[in-house]
């Protein structure tokens, strides 16, 4: 028996015992990549009675051979896993890379005579690459992405979420949009969704009828509730003075920065208010999250974002370091003439 399976553009063929099964198809293909059999998952199209269309570790123990052999040939399967020595070669990165501006922050501090405020603003950059949203990302296939990834920037760039996610080390994998109509019953509307403390934040950007955005206040104040998760996955005591926390100091970096004229605001909506009891249920923990829930089977997984997410953070931290060097150059500069 043979098969077939498309991992990042490429086509593995698998030659297959009688009595395979499932699981012995990802652990030989998990052998193959050289990632941990427990961290890959197949989508498989088209929709077969006998076969389904996810999965993921624990793999079905079903025999591929109970399969039609047309059927099999039929068969589309996207792989998906990352591997290890990928990861480990990430983490390795960042880690040289957090070394080496220590060794160049501490260069400096040596070599400088007394400059008062540079080393704070060495810190707050390097913070600022730490202690952000590492990735966002719209729904592609709701209308208009464009415009909600301009939102999600909009919030992600916010001065006081910015100065709160730094002085409580907030830092969140992904920060995507929420189908309106994913999560809408009688009962409820979640209004936001924190996943395992901040591996994803999504946020209802949009109204249920999809022809418009909610108000920025309302969605900016559901994001400090979602960030108040990153540390209390439920609604006691504790989460709610956090939040408040959270809200209070967004407020004052409004004040601090002259306040918005919100009504020529891109997404102010006059009439739209806040309701804290439809924030959502708590923090949402374990699972695997693909990006665009159930309505695509082209989702990133939690690891891709994961991987995406230290990738895009250690592209910031280079970016800083390069801010960094040319703004010395300057200091340097006019410190010579
Ligand atoms: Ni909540």
């Amino acid at each position: 028996m043979h098969l077939q399976l498309t991992w990042q553009g490429q086509i593995l063929e698998f030659e297959l015992e009688e009595g395979d099964t499932w699981a012995d198809v990802a652990e030989d293909f998990a052998e193959r990549i050289g990632a941990e059999a427990t961290k890959v998952s197949f989508y498989v199209s088209p929709k077969m009675a006998n076969v389904k269309g996810f999965m993921k570790h624990p793999f079905p123990s079903d025999k591929l051979n109970s399969i039609d052999a047309q059927d099999l040939a039929k068969l589309r399967i996207k792989a998906v896993g990352t591997p290890s020595a990928q990861v480990a070669k990430l983490d390795a990165d960042l880690l040289r890379h957090a070394q080496r501006m220590n060794a160049r922050q501490q260069a400096r501090q040596a070599s400088r005579s007394v400059k008062s405020n540079s080393n704070r603003d060495w810190q707050q950059i390097q913070d600022e690459a730490k202690y952000t949203f590492h990735a966002i990302e719209p729904l592609q296939y709701l209308p208009n992405p464009e415009k909600s990834k301009r939102y999600l920037e909009r919030l992600a760039s916010d001065p006081g979420i910015k100065a709160s996610m730094r002085k409580h080390k907030f830092s969140v994998g992904l920060l995507t949009e929420m189908n309106p109509a994913e999560h809408t019953t009688h009962e409820s509307k979640t209004l936001g969704l924190n996943r395992n403390r901040g591996e994803v934040i999504e946020l209802r950007l949009r109204t249920d009828s999809y022809d418009g955005y909610r108000d920025y206040k309302v969605i900016r104040k559901t994001l400090c509730h979602e960030l108040s998760h990153n540390i209390h996955s439920d609604h006691d005591r504790k989460f709610w003075d956090l939040t408040k926390q959270i809200e209070k100091e967004v407020d004052q970096n409004d004040h601090l920065h002259g306040g918005h004229k919100l009504s020529s605001d891109e997404f102010y909506v006059a009439d739209d208010s806040y309701d804290e009891s439809h924030a959502d249920l708590g923090g949402w923990q374990g699972g695997e999250f693909v990006l665009g829930g159930t309505s695509s089977s082209q989702g990133l997984t939690r690891r891709e974002i994961m991987a995406r997410a230290a990738e895009s953070r250690l592209r910031r931290e280079r970016e800083a370091v390069e801010r960094e060097e040319s703004n010395l150059a300057d200091e340097n500069r006019s410190a010579g003439s």
